[in-house]
């Protein structure tokens, strides 16, 4: 009896190894489709827009080459059709894997169907689609945008307290972008709890410093008292320090400001006062990007969200922080 069984255990056991692997692909050698050579992602980045991107680019092409994967990088200039057309040509290419951080969220139905159709996986790195067919991406990893909106809220409704009124100028991230659409709604929440806060002007920087300062002059321009800077992003944060400084005013004092990512420039700036809080979003995605790769090339089942761990700066824990700070 036992012998009749053993085989047919064994055989049961090779078929469900030969799923896992996906036809022959391996999450732990990284082996790409069809178990041929290593792993090859197309990677449609952003842009080069802010110290916030440059990190996380870095952060993946060095993931991969410690991960064994071949990387094809793109970066799209925050243009939406250059990131389709880099998808298009990823899919051309027969890569194993595409991922990608949406420049903005909607509009990508049409191309991530063709990806689907062509069985190639894809992964949403830091920013996310908004599509009602999930199954055109296999996961996404990165931030909560909405928390972090909050967070910098919740700072400002502390520190206001006993102040009767408080005019706030936001510098949006690019129009349309999920940490821009995001950052906007978690602190418009968070700040409802202090009737005093008022959001008096609010316009799109486009996560660049040059889009901060320029924005900012406009701000200091037509509007005569202005207390808080709230920026969608560091840069955009330091762009407006300059703004504020060519004004004859203290960034920091007579205007507060409270950014989202803590890059070692916005880090600095929070240690010199010039900043007043930071929410921290880390680029450093690449990592569990490649683990998440290789799991979906081999078929393996991958959560469909992996959020990342942030934390938040004051500026005395800037201080102590700048040291080891990474990015
Ligand atoms: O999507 C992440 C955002 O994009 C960062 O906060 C910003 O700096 C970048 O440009």
């Amino acid at each position: 009896m036992l012998n009749k069984i053993l085989p047919v255990a064994v055989g049961a056991v090779a078929l469900v190894a030969l799923s896992a692997c996906g036809g022959g692909s391996n999450a732990a050698t990284g082996a790409g489709a069809g178990g041929k050579g290593p792993i090859v992602m197309g990677f449609a980045q952003v842009g080069a827009e802010s110290g916030w991107r440059t990190a996380n680019t870095k952060s993946v092409q060095e993931s991969a080459k410690a991960a064994g994967i071949t990387l094809k990088f793109s970066d799209a200039q925050q243009k939406q059709e250059n990131q389709i057309k880099a998808i298009r040509s990823y899919i051309q290419q027969k890569v194993d894997v595409i991922a990608f951080s949406p420049v903005v969220e909607t509009g990508w139905d049409t191309v991530l169907l063709e990806a689907k159709r062509a069985n190639i996986p894809v992964i949403l790195t830091d920013r996310a689609v908004d599509s009602e067919d999930k199954t055109l991406y296999k996961t996404f990893l990165g931030s909560d945008f909405v928390a972090e909106g909050k967070k910098a809220g919740e700072w400002l409704v502390k520190d206001s307290q006993g102040k009767s009124e408080v005019n706030v100028v936001e510098l949006q991230g690019t129009t349309g972008a999920a940490p821009a659409i995001d950052r906007k709604e978690g602190f418009a929440e968070a700040v409802k709890a202090a009737p005093q806060i008022k959001v008096i002007a609010s316009q799109t920087g486009d996560f660049t410093r040059s889009g901060g300062k320029q924005v900012m002059e406009a701000f200091l321009k037509s509007n005569p008292k202005i207390d808080v800077v709230y920026a969608h992003n560091d840069d955009m944060g330091l762009g407006a320090i300059e703004a504020i400084e060519a004004a004859g005013k203290v960034p920091g004092k007579d205007i507060k400001i409270i950014t989202v990512d803590a890059v070692h420039d916005g880090v600095q700036a929070l240690a010199d006062g010039k900043i007043n809080y930071i929410v921290e979003c880390s680029p450093l995605l690449g990592d569990q990007l490649m683990d998440l790769a290789k799991k979906v090339v081999a078929g393996q089942s991958v959560p469909e969200r992996v959020v990342t761990q942030e934390t938040t700066f004051t500026q005395e824990q800037a201080k102590a922080a700048l040291p080891q700070r990474k990015y």
